[in-house]
């Protein structure tokens, strides 16, 4: 992947940043999209470290203006985006949907689809062009099964595999490839902050774990990096289930 650029959303933390590292590994250079400064150029900075060619730019992916420069900025800094991982998304409230507030159901389609649909829009514009590109969202198990107390981010996240799907059809013979990964219970950031609210919760998740264990941010990074490189060039419109058995039960 040397001389090619990545881009990833939400790569100051978690799988986003186990990815940027991955893609660095590789040889790409590495664009890493997050709102915290602090946090991003803290990842910029271990990159360079590793000797990656990497760039922190700042974005909330839910605001439109934000992603639109980040796309160009992007795109000026190193002529292409060959890659761009979908990552960055909110949470949503959890409950009956009795009990979601309008304003709940809002923010979560937001924070986690309209983001996805405003990345590829700004992402696809450039890579149209280019003639060229692989774009890969992040949805969850979540979007391929109902979770009785999680349908908010369920439907986001089956949301996004739509999106996946129909835009891989629209691009599948301009050179663009777009797939999705669907991860279970992976041990990042977002999960120790669930862990540190919920004590214990892990123990109900390993239930559902056939292999015995939580996903590690390095895997879900793996499936990423193959489902952009040409080592996938066959694949498109998919929904990779990453989930240590999960859907097999
Ligand atoms: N960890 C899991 O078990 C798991 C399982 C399935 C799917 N996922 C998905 O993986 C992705 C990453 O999750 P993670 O566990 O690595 O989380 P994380 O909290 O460790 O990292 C998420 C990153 O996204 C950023 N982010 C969130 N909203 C943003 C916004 N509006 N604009 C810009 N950046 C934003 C955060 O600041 C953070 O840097 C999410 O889409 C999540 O739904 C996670």
């Amino acid at each position: 992947m040397k001389g090619k650029t990545a881009l990833i959303t939400g790569g100051s933390s978690g799988i986003g940043k186990a990815t940027c590292i991955a893609f660095g590994r590789e040889g790409a250079n590495v664009i890493v999209v997050s709102r915290t400064e602090s946090s991003g150029k803290a990842t910029e900075a271990e990159l360079r470290d590793l000797g990656v060619e990497a760039k922190w730019l700042q974005a909330d992916v839910s605001n439109p203006e934000d992603i639109k420069k980040v796309m160009e900025e992007a795109k000026s800094l190193y002529g292409t985006i060959d890659y761009a991982f979908n990552n960055a998304a909110s949470s949503a409230k959890s409950g009956m949907l009795t009990e979601i507030k309008e304003e709940e159901w809002e923010s979560a389609i937001s924070g986690i689809l309209t983001s996805t649909f405003l990345c590829m829009k700004y992402e696809l514009i450039i890579m149209e062009e280019q003639g060229f590109g692989a774009i890969v969202n992040n949805a969850s198990v979540d979007g391929l099964r109902g979770f009785p107390m999680d349908p908010v981010y369920s439907a986001a996240k089956h949301g996004v595999i739509g999106l996946t799907k129909s835009t891989a059809l629209q691009y599948a013979k301009k050179g663009i490839r777009i797939n999705a990964i669907c991860p279970s219970w992976t041990f990042t950031p977002r999960i120790e902050r669930l862990l540190q609210r919920s004590p214990g919760k892990d123990k109900e998740w390993l239930e559902h774990q056939p292999i015995g264990r939580l996903g590690k941010p390095e895997e879900i990074a793996e499936a990423v990096l193959w489902l952009c490189s040409d080592k996938a060039s066959f694949v498109l419109g998919t929904a990779l289930s990453i989930d240590g058995g999960y859907t097999a039960m």
